[in-house]
């Protein structure tokens, strides 16, 4: 076995070449393009239809089929479906939504312009979901509804979730950008709640170009979905009250599906659950064995359970440091780079409670933040996670002699550690939102200091 270094090491099992990651790499390739998905668009090319709704209608029926749902919804983008899903929940002026302190901005931001307040819960480290028991902490006389994203592919802990939400008369909105075709204890997630939205741009597991869904069992909640951004589903409308405004979007705005978009998902619709299940059988063929080396844990859920990981998107890696005698995450991951190995870099999205967006931002002018209940900073899980989590190969394939090269690198790092010890320069090294942006991490330690929480 050669030295462990951090850059430019003796590797004693250096991976080949074509183990890394290149672009045509067949075992990472993602989104996979098939002749129907360029068929499928050119049809819709040659019919001149790009802003038309007819296929859409056919994609949201064939998805509406696939996730169970009544209803589906084809937006332009996640961030929009999000906005119309908690509109559609009931979420307005002077409300609070309860969202994840970890996950992307789009889960969460657009309530701002709904005229709410977002108020943030802890996650829980194990499943990098929200903490149920932190939700009920949060909640307030104008709590409206709860956001739980099931991030990077792994469900919330539902069973839990929905007892609070329907004590408290909460709504739930899912955000299930991360975790199409994700089961919870057998149950599909999208289905959960009262209403779900996702992205589904070219970089997610369920991925069709910039376009996003919306899915739901209410035909409340549905028709004030049609009403807020997709008005040319009036003829379902019923509501008098909301047929009022007919003929204009209340948000305002045009949110319909590119009908290419559309187009490359009724393609995908036809083989994506072959494809996250061999997804699925790569990724748990690795997780076995890396679980196996001390101080790491791949995040996916328990065999057996019912509940899946869906295409595994984003995958990652819990960091254990107590158990490599304190070892940084900088100074694992370099070696596993040393290694050969790729997408293995610590942290995960930036905690959303340290951008200045959410506590003092004031975006209208109206000479208060935005978000009329500033953030604080009191989540201890979400405040040490970027140390102890990283990114992992997302393998697309079950190509196992493929796949063992990157456990003997994994191996080779984890089991001889020690030999990392002496060079580790890496231990002050953060990866939060503020480790990166010089100006935001002066205003985080002020916050820090003159914090009463
Ligand atoms: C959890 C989550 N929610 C929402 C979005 C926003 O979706 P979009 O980029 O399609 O607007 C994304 C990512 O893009 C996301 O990761």
């Amino acid at each position: 076995m050669g030295i462990l270094h951090f850059t430019n090491g003796t590797k004693a099992e250096p991976l080949a070449r074509g183990d890394c990651f290149t672009r045509g790499d067949e075992l990472f390739r993602w989104p996979v393009v098939t002749d129907g998905m360029r068929q499928a668009v050119l049809d819709v090319l040659n019919s001149f239809s790009m802003s038309g709704t007819a296929v859409t209608d056919q994609f949201e029926t064939e998805f509406a089929r696939w996730t169970g749902a009544k209803y589906a919804l084809g937006f332009n983008n996640g961030t929009s479906a999000l906005k119309t899903a908690m509109y559609a929940a009931g979420l307005g002026a002077g409300d609070e939504l309860i969202c994840p302190g970890i996950t992307y901005w789009a889960s969460c931001a657009q309530a701002l312009s709904l005229r709410a307040s977002v108020v943030f819960a802890d996650i829980e480290e194990e499943t990098m979901c929200i903490d149920p028991d932190d939700i009920e902490r949060r909640i307030t006389p104008r709590t409206k509804a709860v956001m739980v994203v099931h991030y990077i592919g792994h469900p919330c802990d539902m069973d839990r979730i929905m007892p609070v939400a329907r004590k408290h008369n909460l709504k739930v909105i899912e955000d299930v950008s991360h975790a199409q075709g994700s089961l919870y204890k057998g149950r599909m997630c999208g289905t959960l709640g009262d209403v779900a939205a996702m992205s589904c741009m070219s970089a997610k597991a369920f991925a069709i170009g910039e376009a996003g869904m919306l899915v739901t069992g209410s035909q409340e909640i549905y028709e004030r979905a049609v009403m807020f951004g997709r008005i040319e589903h009036i003829k379902d409308v019923k509501d008098p009250e909301l047929l009022r405004t007919a003929g204009i979007p209340m948000s305002g705005e045009k949110y319909r599906m590119h009908q290419m978009s559309s187009a490359v998902g009724l393609e995908l619709l036809k083989d994506y659950p072959a494809r996250i299940r061999e997804i699925d059988e790569a990724m748990n063929y690795f997780a076995d064995a890396v679980d196996q080396l001390p101080g790491l844990k791949v995040v996916r859920t328990a065999k057996g359970s019912g509940s899946t990981m869906g295409g595994w998107y984003y995958p990652a890696c819990h960091y254990r440091p107590e158990e490599l005698e304190g070892l940084s995450i900088g100074a694992f991951t370099r070696a596993l780079t040393a290694e050969g190995v790729p997408h293995c870099k610590p942290g995960c999205n930036f905690s959303l409670f340290e951008h200045p967006l959410f506590f003092e931002t004031d975006v209208y002018g109206e000479g208060h933040p935005v978000n009329r209940v500033p953030a604080g900073m009191d989540y201890p899980v979400c405040n040490r996670i970027h140390e102890r989590i990283f990114s992992i190969p997302w393998f697309k394939h079950p190509d196992k002699t493929r796949i063992e090269r990157f456990i003997a690198a994994y191996r080779k790092v984890a089991e001889n550690y020690r030999e990392l010890l002496p060079l580790d320069t890496f231990k002050n090294e953060h990866y939060s939102l503020t480790a990166f942006t010089p100006g935001l991490s002066k205003l985080f330690e002020n916050r820090r200091k003159n914090a009463t929480v």
